[in-house]
């Protein structure tokens, strides 16, 4: 890891220390107790899911996996971190890693889950807490459970990245796009969809159960589901297209790339439909600047909708009357994209500057971030153009002149998105995704 990441870690930490204790000073808080979670076993079992740890913890120590463990952060005082490491001869041990950011803490072990019984003697005076403490025994816990304001002050801090944050979301998509390219090749080479995610967890270094969401690998008609959730293990007889959406975490920040392939059963539309779309992609991210609200972006996604419709021939009007009418919609349902960080939905995207709710447009209910863009955001910028009977079939009694056979034909290519992470920046953004 080079010192550049290190220092700009250091930084980072250094950040946050400032921005929590303007935080708890403005709300009276002494201390606030951050629990990074912990995963439980299925039912009747002793195997339990995957695990994340909650993003306000990771914020400050950018380890996706550590569980029981607790962040006990004061006005003007070193973060103390208790970190669950029991003597196990099942598992390895916890450990931290030898690098500078751990200097920053003050680093306490304990080979007990910690619970309520411990952590209450870190905590001085006015209190709070914040994780997913449902399930622990907090009943001797003095403390505020969960206050909305400081909550939503940490999720604001979230919102916009350091350096340092920027810095890891861009490796996190170098080694993405390695993924992606070789699940490219493994499409030309007539895999099925699992030999696509295996080509594409080994070329950006993960195991399946560290991805940060579960990747979407559909081909032909899969690729129109949103979040197509299966991996056929067979390749089919025809190959119409390939969408790939899929990520890779570094250091807790999250990559979420979406391309599509048109495969060589496809109409020849199809091909000119994704280069269309990687076209009003660009144009898109272009927009992207300091001062844009991100609803006037995603209807921009409409209106350039409406044209590839209309000059692909699927729309016989103008492109206009296909936003207004309705159709743009019906060929995509989602957003345009969202905040992007630990989370790869990430936090405070539905809320004015304020910090009042900002809910998504009623015609657009799926978008995830409605906010006006500040330098250090991360966004997604991710349109779409899909064939789902589902949303189509209702527009197929109505006289909107949608070029139905062209439609039919389409249809067993599923749909196409392409997806890039894009950070704001003073004068306008800059691509992470290369
Ligand atoms: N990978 C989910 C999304 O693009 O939002
Ligand atoms: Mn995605
Ligand atoms: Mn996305």
């Amino acid at each position: 890891m080079s010192t550049t990441l290190f220092n700009l870690q250091l930084d980072h930490i250094a950040h946050l220390q400032r921005a929590y204790s303007d935080i708890l000073v403005e709300h009276q808080l002494d201390s606030l107790a951050i629990y990074s979670g912990h995963t439980s076993d299925h039912f009747a079992d002793d195997h339990a899911p995957p695990f994340q740890a909650y993003g306000h913890f990771m914020h400050w120590v950018g380890l996706a996996d550590l569980q029981h463990s607790w962040l006990i952060i004061q006005p003007e005082k070193r973060p103390q971190l208790y970190l669950y490491a029991p003597a196990d001869f099942w598992h390895l041990p916890t450990y931290l890693p030898e690098e500078p950011w751990v200097e920053a803490f003050d680093v306490h072990l304990f080979s007990d889950k910690i619970g309520s019984d411990i952590i209450p003697p870190a905590l001085a005076g006015n209190a709070a807490v914040i994780g997913d403490i449902e399930r622990l025994d907090t009943r001797t816990l003095k403390a505020e459970r969960h206050p909305e304001q400081i909550v939503h002050a940490l999720d604001e801090l979230r919102l916009v990245k350091t350096p340092y944050e920027i810095a890891c979301l861009r490796e996190a998509n170098r080694l993405a796009i390695a993924g992606h390219q070789a699940a490219q090749a493994a499409f030309i080479g007539a895999s099925g969809e699992l030999d696509v995610q295996l080509a594409y967890l080994g070329a950006s270094r993960q195991r399946e159960s560290n991805v940060p969401y579960q990747n979407i690998i559909g081909l032909n008609e899969h690729a129109g589901v949103l979040h197509y959730q299966h991996y056929d293990l067979t390749a089919p007889k025809h190959r119409y297209s390939l969408l790939v959406d899929a990520g890779r975490r570094f250091r807790g920040y999250c990559a979420d790339i979406t391309r599509t392939y048109a495969g060589p059963d496809a109409p020849v539309v199809f091909g000119e439909l994704v280069n269309a779309m990687q076209d009003v992609k660009d144009e898109l991210v272009r927009g992207v600047a300091p001062g844009v609200n991100f609803v006037t972006l995603h209807e921009q996604m409409h209106y350039h909708l409406g044209e590839v419709l209309v000059t692909h021939g699927l729309y016989k009007g103008t492109g206009e009357q296909a936003v207004e009418e309705g159709v743009t919609r019906a060929f995509c349902p989602h957003g345009l994209g969202h905040s992007l960080g630990l989370q790869v939905h990430d936090v405070a995207g539905l809320r004015h500057s304020d910090g009042t709710h900002a809910p998504a447009p009623k015609l657009h209910p799926a978008l995830r971030l409605t906010r006006t863009l500040r330098p250090g955001m991360v966004v997604t910028i991710e349109p779409g153009l899909y064939f789902i009977a589902m949303l189509l079939d209702p527009l197929r009694s109505t006289s909107l002149p949608i070029n139905w056979p062209l439609v039919d034909q389409l249809m067993p290519c599923g749909g196409i998105r392409i997806e890039d992470n894009v950070a704001v920046t003073e004068s306008g953004f800059v691509n992470l995704t290369p």
